[in-house]
């Protein structure tokens, strides 16, 4: 099956066609950080008027390198996917909205998407030498700018949240210590840059706290607290850190930030090692932007090397926002042809569950 995927919940508006879970096509990245960096963050209204903007070009351009030389392509997908949440309200329902005029015209199936579920499958893109291979149960990690979640997988496609952040998520951290330490928007590269010039013992310089989530706060049912983190504590004792000790050149800055990256990865490995020691599982996969950092990245593969099984990583291009995953996850698992009628009615839901 060939699928053209949107994805439009946050600011990035991407648009990518797929066959069969994992050969891309094409995958267009429109991305709006040049917009948003004079804010520091995300404005939601902003993202949603440049998703109008560019939404049309993209898919076009999509469809332009995945069919080279054909004047209508329109035709030569079998159905559109795109993503219904979680994500900004206004965002999401640019993609969604664009996503079920292009369907209705086509008169293709409408596949939603749910943005979590497709950074997880984002390590198969690209990678069909998985598709043989048994990786199920899997434990899942998605690290992004808006989420941070341990996830199991028993088998393909069924997920069931584990634990999660229980305020910022882990690119959130990592953001809002660039903005304090003047380092720009986003964060995540800058500090993973840093970090890596600081001086040999500078990610244990300074002590940041691990996020503990007690036993006794109260969460959901089926999280486990020891799976659970919190990284608003993280960001305050940097700031008190900053305020006592304002760093005096480029090596102590990048020494705080050595020290600051090895905590958020600590406090996610030791939650990968939790949940590994106490289920059985046969990969474990880490997506989203986060997963881009070269600590994290390390810290992981030496955890899932203790437990002897394989640690999934997106392609560089396929760990931020991006279609391909959409089209990937939807053209990999597409619906029965009966559930269409009713997706077509569905709204977006910016908190979609995982
Ligand atoms: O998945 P993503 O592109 O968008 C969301 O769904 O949020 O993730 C963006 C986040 C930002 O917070 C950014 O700072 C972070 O990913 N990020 C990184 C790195 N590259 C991007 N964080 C740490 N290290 C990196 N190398
Ligand atoms: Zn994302």
């Amino acid at each position: 099956m060939t699928v053209l995927g949107i994805e439009s919940s946050c600011d990035e508006t991407a648009v990518a066609i797929v066959r069969g879970g994992d050969e891309v096509l094409a995958s267009v990245v429109y991305s709006q950080v040049p917009l948003h960096r004079p804010y520091g963050g995300v404005v939601p209204e902003v993202a949603s008027r440049a998703h109008v903007a560019k939404i049309r070009g993209v898919a076009e351009e999509a469809l332009a390198r995945a069919f080279p030389g054909e004047p209508t392509p329109w035709d030569r997908v079998d159905a559109i996917a795109a993503t219904r949440g979680p994500g900004l309200a206004a965002a999401l329902l640019v993609g969604w909205t664009f996503a079920k005029g292009l369907a209705l015209a086509l008169g293709k199936p409408l596949i939603p998407v749910n943005h979590m579920h497709a950074h997880l499958w984002s390590v198969r893109l690209g990678h069909p030498e998985l598709r043989g291979q048994n990786l199920w149960p899997q434990l899942g990690l998605a690290v992004s700018g808006g989420h941070t979640c341990f996830v199991a997988s028993p088998e393909p496609n069924v997920y069931r949240l584990l634990g999660q952040t229980i305020d910022d998520a882990a690119g959130e951290a990592f953001d809002k210590a660039a903005k304090l330490l003047g380092l720009g928007y986003p964060g995540g590269p800058a500090i993973d840059k840093l970090a890596r010039q600081a001086p040999e013992g500078a990610d244990r310089a300074i002590h940041f706290p691990e996020g503990r989530v007690s036993a006794d706060h109260p969460l959901p049912p089926g999280w486990e607290p020891a799976l659970c983190v919190s990284f608003s504590g993280l960001k305050t004792a940097l700031l008190t850190h900053v305020r006592k000790h304002p760093p005096q050149n480029e090596t102590e800055v990048a020494t705080l930030c050595a020290s600051y990256q090895a905590a958020i990865v600590a406090a996610l490995a030791k939650r990968a090692e939790t949940a590994l020691a106490h289920g059985r599982y046969r990969s474990l996969a880490l997506g989203g932007g986060v997963s881009l950092n070269r600590g994290l990245r390390a810290a992981l593969g030496a955890v899932a090397r203790r437990h002897a099984i394989p640690l999934l990583l997106a392609d560089a291009c396929h760990c931020g926002d991006n279609a391909a995953m959409i089209a990937g996850l939807a053209s990999a698992f597409p619906p029965a042809p009966a559930a269409g009628a009713e997706t077509l009615a569905l709204d977006v839901d910016p908190s979609l569950p995982i």
